[in-house]
């Protein structure tokens, strides 16, 4: 239609996409392969098959397994180049994409190869695609505090190439209080910071994310609709939330697209932007993601318009580079 077509050409940015969560099915055997190792799938359509999720936690089972099939450096640079290839496609000309290198440096992958791998390919895509992407370092929420302070120390090497710092993984029973110093630390040396919040967890976690935490992002922040003085408080301070609708969809969140809380959030002023999350797992890139919602919401082409803006505006780059994509 026509308004898909609008979608898939507006210039656009996407500011929540996991690379642990970006490997397409065939790309994931043929990483097990390359490395020796059995998966419990033997094709692409039993994996895909597998892609059905009761709860965030029933999904990360399977990402945390997907996780062992990367190992060298070369399988780092190839899932960054393959999900940055489809942005040039999708016309996404910014990506900043979370890792977890707890993950790996837990089974003995070190920090150095996953770093070389994600920036080469990082600095590839931008000389070949002219498609340009940050680096968000996520940090595991249901590790302990210490863990994600070594995870900092692990990647100070990188400072300068790191455009931020992220929380993902279990949210209920592991609450933004639980990384006070975590993120005081992180502010510390000087990086932008964001975290899960709301996705499953209650409004408290978001307000916890702002009020303790003082983050310049929340990744989802669907919940925060259930605490209008909270709602008032990401409008006034114009904190940009990274949305996930199929995430949402897939995960339970929402019951149906038509519930989505996306056009709530637009209708209040809070700062939306539209994302993957994990596009393979969760059936599309952004444009799926933008295409889906719309439809489902019924969103104008100048809420899409909105949307795309926000994207830009809500990136961890420099005002003056900003200006260059608004
Ligand atoms: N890691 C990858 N995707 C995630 C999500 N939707 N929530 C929390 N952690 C994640
Ligand atoms: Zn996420």
């Amino acid at each position: 239609t026509d308004r898909a077509q609008f979608i898939r050409h507006i210039p656009k940015a996407e500011l929540h996409m996991h690379l642990e969560g970006s490997i397409e099915p065939q790309m994931m055997l043929g990483l097990a392969k390359r490395n020796g190792l059995d998966l419990r799938w033997q094709t692409a359509d039993a994996l895909r098959s597998a892609y059905e999720f009761s709860s965030l936690q029933d999904f990360l089972n399977l990402y945390f397994e997907g996780c062992k099939v990367l190992v060298q450096q070369q399988d780092f640079h190839d899932i960054t180049r393959a999900y940055l290839h489809r942005c040039a496609t999708d016309n996404v000309l910014h990506a900043e994409i979370f890792i977890g290198p707890q993950s790996f440096t837990e089974r003995g992958v070190t920090i150095e190869s996953l770093m070389a791998g994600v920036l080469g390919a990082m600095d590839d895509a931008r000389r070949e695609d002219d498609v340009s992407s940050g680096l968000l370092i996520s940090a595991h929420r249901h590790r302990t505090q210490a863990d994600a302070l070594a995870l900092l120390d692990s990647i100070a090497p990188w400072q300068d190439r790191i455009a931020g710092i992220g929380m993902g993984g279990p949210e209920v029973g592991n609450p933004p209080s639980k990384f006070i110093d975590f993120f005081a630390e992180c502010k510390r040396r000087g990086f932008k910071t964001t975290i899960h919040a709301g996705e499953e967890g209650p409004a408290a976690y978001v307000r916890e994310a702002v009020e303790l935490l003082n983050v310049d992002r929340i990744d989802h922040g669907n919940s925060a609709l259930d605490d209008p003085s909270l709602v008032e408080l990401l409008r006034v301070r114009a904190i940009p939330l990274t949305v996930c609708p199929l995430s949402n969809l897939r995960l339970k969140g929402v019951s149906s697209l038509a519930q989505h809380p996306l056009r709530e959030m637009l209708q209040k002023g809070l700062f939306a932007t539209v994302n993957s999350d994990d596009p393979p797992y969760f059936g599309g890139y952004v444009n799926e993601n933008m295409i889906e919602v719309q439809r489902s919401l019924d969103l104008t082409r100048d809420d899409i318009v909105t949307l795309a803006k926000n994207s830009f505006r809500a990136a961890f780059i420099d005002e003056p580079e900003k200006t260059r994509y608004l």
